[in-house]
Formats: C-alpha cells, sequence, structure tokens
C-alpha cells in the first residue's frame, strides 16, 4: 500500500541513494522537485540580463570575453535544469509560461540593477559565490538528475567567483575613483546577496520536508553563514568596508549580522523590486523575438518526419 511505498523511499533516502526519474516517489517530492528546480533555471535564466547589459560596455577585450562566455554558462545551465524538470513530468511551456506571466518566482538578487562596470565584478564574487554555496549544497541533493546538473554547474560557477573576486580586488587596490566604484557595489550587493539564500530557517516553510527528503542537505542559515564566513574576511582583507556595522565573528566563529530587510525582501520576491517589470519585458521580448527560430525548428522537424514516414 501506499504506506509501505513511502516506507521503502525514506529508506531509500536514508540509505544515501539518488531517486532516478523512474522510480517511485510522493507527489509532495517530485512537486517540490518541479518548483526548485524550475525556479532555479529561471533565475539562471534571468541572471543573464543584469550582466549581459555589460557585455558592449567592457572596458576591454579581455573582460567582454570572459563576461561573454560566463552569460552563456548561465544559459546552458538555464537548459540543464529546465531539462532536468523536464524528467519530473513539467514540459518546457508550463515553466517558461509561468515565467513569462510573471507567476513563476525566481531569485531576487536579479532585480537589482547594474550601475557601474564594478556591479558585474561583485555579481561575479558575492552572487556566484553564494550560488556556489547553495549549489555545492544541491549537488548531495537525493534527486540524482539535479545532483548530478549541480556538479558540473559548480565547476562553472567557480570561474565566475574567480573572474569576479579577480575583479573587485583590482579595483579595490585601484585609483580612488576605482575603489569608489568598488565600495559603490559592495554597498549595493551585500544584502541582496544574503536575502538570496532565502528566509531564516524560523520562516521557510519548504526547508523541513525538504530537508526531510534529503533535497537540501544544509538550511538556508547554515548556507547563509557558509558564505559570510568565506566573504566577510576576503572583503575586508581587499580594503572593502561590508555595509553592516553589527557584523562580527562570534567567539564560536559563527558570524553574527545585523537584521536583515525581509520587508525589502518580499516586496522583491512578490514582484515589486527595482528591475522585476524589466526583467519580465525583457524575458518576453525575447520569446516573440525567438518565435521564428522555434517555429522553423517545428516546420523542420515535421518534413523530417514526413520524409521518414
Ligand atoms: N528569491 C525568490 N524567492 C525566494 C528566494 C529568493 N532568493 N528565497 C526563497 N524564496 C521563496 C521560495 O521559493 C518559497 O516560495 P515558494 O514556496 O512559492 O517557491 C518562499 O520564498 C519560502 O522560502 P523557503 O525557504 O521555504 O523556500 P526553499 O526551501 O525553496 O529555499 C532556496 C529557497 C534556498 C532559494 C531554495 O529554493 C533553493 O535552493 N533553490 C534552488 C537554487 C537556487 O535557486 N539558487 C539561487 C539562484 S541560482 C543563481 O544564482 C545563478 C548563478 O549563475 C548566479
Amino acid at each position: 500500500a501506499y504506506e509501505a511505498k513511502l516506507a521503502a523511499f525514506e529508506a531509500r533516502i536514508a540509505a544515501g541513494e539518488r531517486i532516478e526519474p523512474g522510480d517511485w516517489m510522493p507527489e509532495a517530492y517530485r512537486k517540490q522537485l518541479i518548483r526548485m528546480i524550475s525556479q532555479h533555471a529561471h533565475s539562471e535564466v534571468v541572471g543573464m540580463l543584469p550582466e549581459g547589459e555589460w557585455i558592449g560596455r567592457a572596458p576591454s577585450l579581455r573582460r567582454k570575453l570572459i563576461l561573454i562566455a560566463k552569460v552563456q554558462d548561465e544559459a546552458g545551465h538555464g537548459q540543464y535544469l529546465y531539462h532536468a524538470a523536464e524528467t519530473l513530468g513539467a514540459t518546457r511551456e508550463e515553466m517558461t509560461e509561468a515565467l513569462l506571466t510573471g507567476r513563476a518566482k525566481y531569485s531576487s538578487v536579479f532585480n537589482y540593477p547594474t550601475l557601474t562596470w564594478a556591479d558585474v565584478g561583485m555579481i561575479g564574487w558575492l552572487v556566484d559565490g553564494a550560488a556556489i554555496k547553495n549549489q555545492t549544497m544541491l549537488a548531495r541533493c537525493s534527486y540524482g538528475p539535479y545532483s548530478r546538473a549541480m556538479v558540473r554547474i559548480c565547476t562553472e560557477e567557480t570561474f565566475h567567483h574567480k573572474q569576479g573576486k579577480e575583479m573587485v580586488i583590482r579595483y579595490a587596490q585601484g585609483t580612488p575613483k576605482q575603489r569608489q566604484m568598488a565600495q559603490d557595489a559592495l554597498d549595493r550587493w551585500w544584502w541582496p546577496s544574503l536575502m538570496m539564500l532565502g528566509p531564516h530557517d524560523s520562516d521557510s516553510p519548504n526547508t523541513p520536508q525538504l530537508v526531510k527528503w534529503g533535497i537540501k542537505t544544509k538550511t538556508n542559515d547554515e548556507v547563509r553563514q557558509e558564505f559570510i564566513a568565506e566573504h566577510a574576511p576576503e572583503l575586508q582583507e581587499a580594503g572593502l568596508v561590508i555595509p553592516d556595522p553589527e557584523l562580527r565573528q562570534n567567539p564560536d566563529g559563527t558570524w553574527h549580522h545585523g537584521p536583515i530587510d525581509w520587508d525589502e525582501f518580499w516586496r522583491v520576491v512578490r514582484g515589486d523590486g527595482i528591475c522585476n517589470k524589466a526583467r519580465l519585458e525583457a524575458k518576453n521580448r525575447a520569446h516573440d523575438e525567438g518565435r521564428w527560430v522555434r517555429e522553423a525548428l517545428q516546420a523542420y522537424s515535421e518534413r523530417g518526419r514526413a520524409q521518414a514516414a
């Protein structure tokens, strides 16, 4: 009966086994994974927009090449993740529709503007840094296709992280103008990067079920602590000031930080952030402008089928 199947499923999770697409799984497990993976995929493709705006304005050919490679990587991560969600029965059409109509969530952090070139470096260091902590955790996820996608994505994110850190450190140790740009970028990206890792565990309705079934192997606050523990000392070493006067390390090694503005977080998640509207308009425009490609592919595959018949 159902109870026996659920018990067998939970025993597999407890034994550290990977659940694969054809395996039996509770409907709630499937739904949780479609929710998380599709939102993760949306985050990757929307995440291309803020930094993509700087490809035409990169200060050197080298920086332009690095940025093009990074944005292309993110498009690929989106494809992996949409495919991983499809293994659970979600369709590309449904997921695309949910994103374009504003119904689907994607990472709040991408609703902030990239005002100067230093933002591109800070996104690489902080946003990709937070993503690496989150995705390294998800690489141990109990669902096979998701955990395997994470292994590949994490290696590419490491390059994103290194290039951002290298750029920001150069600016922080550069001219006064460059240092001011790096500090201004830190002032605007520090808190959104903390929020990106999700609400506090006490306000995280999905975490208990996700941890129980091995989808999340660490909680939001645990991943946030890992992010702060790595990035706070390195940002300070680079001579930058973290915009949180309360930030300090506790005697037990954990980090104390000031209160996070969750009102801002929920406002942005609900669609009322600085760039939410612009991001959805850009995605809808790209979808419309790409219609001829989808139609051509459809016609080509139908002709191929007709000839094969
Ligand atoms: N932005 C938007 N919505 C968020 C959010 C964020 N930063 N953090 C949480 N939420 C939403 C959740 O989706 C949930 O809403 P829902 O139930 O309608 O989906 C609600 O807030 C409550 O939060 P929970 O903590 O209960 O949600 P989760 O347990 O799912 O934890 C999460 C949130 C840690 C983001 C988790 O969903 C997760 O690990 N997702 C997959 C990884 C991911 O999306 N990483 C960040 C973006 S990828 C990226 O940065 C690209 C890289 O190239 C830079």
